[in-house]
């Protein structure tokens, strides 16, 4: 059994990622036994404030935050962060190597149900020595050299890549260290299960509505096949699924707002979630274009994302 540590340790990857993904990753075990606290701690509940991407933050939503900005931001290694909670890259250090986009609580919905949430991040790394801006984060999901989420279930457990497959972890409580428990994870091509959120079936375009009319058609239908249906309102908890027992996760452009091409964000998750779903032997697109291939125009941007199993995605995006 190979701790997170002795795994970094014998690998060939550079000392100052490893320190970024250390800290990152000690960063997760602290939310996690944050979160274990729930309401005794009085961390459940609104803070109070909205974000940048107009939605109302959970007190989890900011104390998760602060914990990443905090330890990222002291670590030699980071030029600079970009976050869901906060409005603006935060710079740190101008001779710094990396640069990391993070979500730093995903799922809030479920935070008040003691249900899935988990941590998702993404770790460009950024050449030469002068203060960050924006600009610099505005380059293609291609360039990730490391992402990956942690995942507070019943247990925690931390999935990631650094563009050599994909590896999970579990987290060991007694000893506070991530534990390899699967050393490579591969994606079936087919599909038995979808993830979609049905109720906004009437906001898709056509296309959509009738891939997900067949899929729901069964056996009886021209997929002539039977698929079962699980929404966990947490992509971390959706993508994890699909990595342990396959399947297609889609969140699609919808009409509600028609100046928004997705709900989900490209660099906090649509992109680290696509180079492990890739790394996987999956596919990441959005209706048009592969994920990774984006053109990034703004931190906040937000993409319609369907990813999974390589023939599932490739129907999907036949319709
Ligand atoms: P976040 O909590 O970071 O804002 O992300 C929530 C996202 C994603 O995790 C999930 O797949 C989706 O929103 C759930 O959307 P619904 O409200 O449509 O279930
Ligand atoms: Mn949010
Ligand atoms: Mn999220
Ligand atoms: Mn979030």
């Amino acid at each position: 059994m190979q701790s997170l540590s002795n795994v970094l340790a014998s690998s060939s990857l550079p000392t100052s990622l490893q320190n970024v993904l250390t800290t990152t990753t000690q960063t997760c075990i602290d939310i996690s036994s944050t979160l274990k606290k729930g309401s005794l701690a009085g961390i459940l509940g609104m803070a109070g404030n909205e974000n940048v991407q107009g939605e109302e933050q959970k007190k989890l939503d900011v104390i998760s935050n602060d914990m990443l900005k905090d330890a990222l931001l002291a670590l030699p290694e980071v030029r600079a962060i970009a976050s869901e909670e906060e409005d603006d890259i935060v710079p740190a250090h101008t001779d710094g190597e990396y640069l990391i986009a993070f979500d730093p609580l995903d799922g809030s919905s479920n935070i008040d149900i003691n249900s899935m949430v988990g941590t998702i991040f993404s770790i460009y790394s950024k050449k030469g020595d002068k203060p960050a801006t924006e600009a610099d984060f505005l380059i293609s999901g291609n360039q990730q050299v490391a992402a990956g989420y942690v995942l507070y279930g019943p247990s925690t457990m931390l999935v990631f890549s650094t563009g050599n497959g994909v590896a999970m972890y579990t987290l060991d409580v007694d000893k506070s260290e991530f534990i390899l428990t699967q050393a490579s994870v591969t994606l079936a091509k087919e599909a038995q299960e979808f993830a979609l959120n049905m109720s906004n079936q009437r906001f898709w375009s056509d296309n959509m509505q009738n891939y997900a009319r067949d899929l729901i058609a069964g056996k009886e239908g021209p997929r002539q096949k039977n698929f079962n249906m699980r929404w966990v309102a947490a992509m971390v908890g959706d993508v994890h699924r699909i990595l342990c027992r396959g399947g297609i996760f889609i969140y699609p452009w919808d009409k509600k707002d028609p100046t928004k091409p997705g709900k989900l964000r490209l660099m906090y998750e649509a992109n680290p979630m696509a180079m492990l779903i890739e790394q996987s032997g999956g596919k990441a697109y959005t209706h048009t274009h592969r994920i990774l291939d984006i053109q990034p125009t703004g931190i906040h941007q937000r993409v319609a994302v369907i990813l999974g199993a390589a023939n599932e995605v490739d129907k999907c995006l036949s319709y």
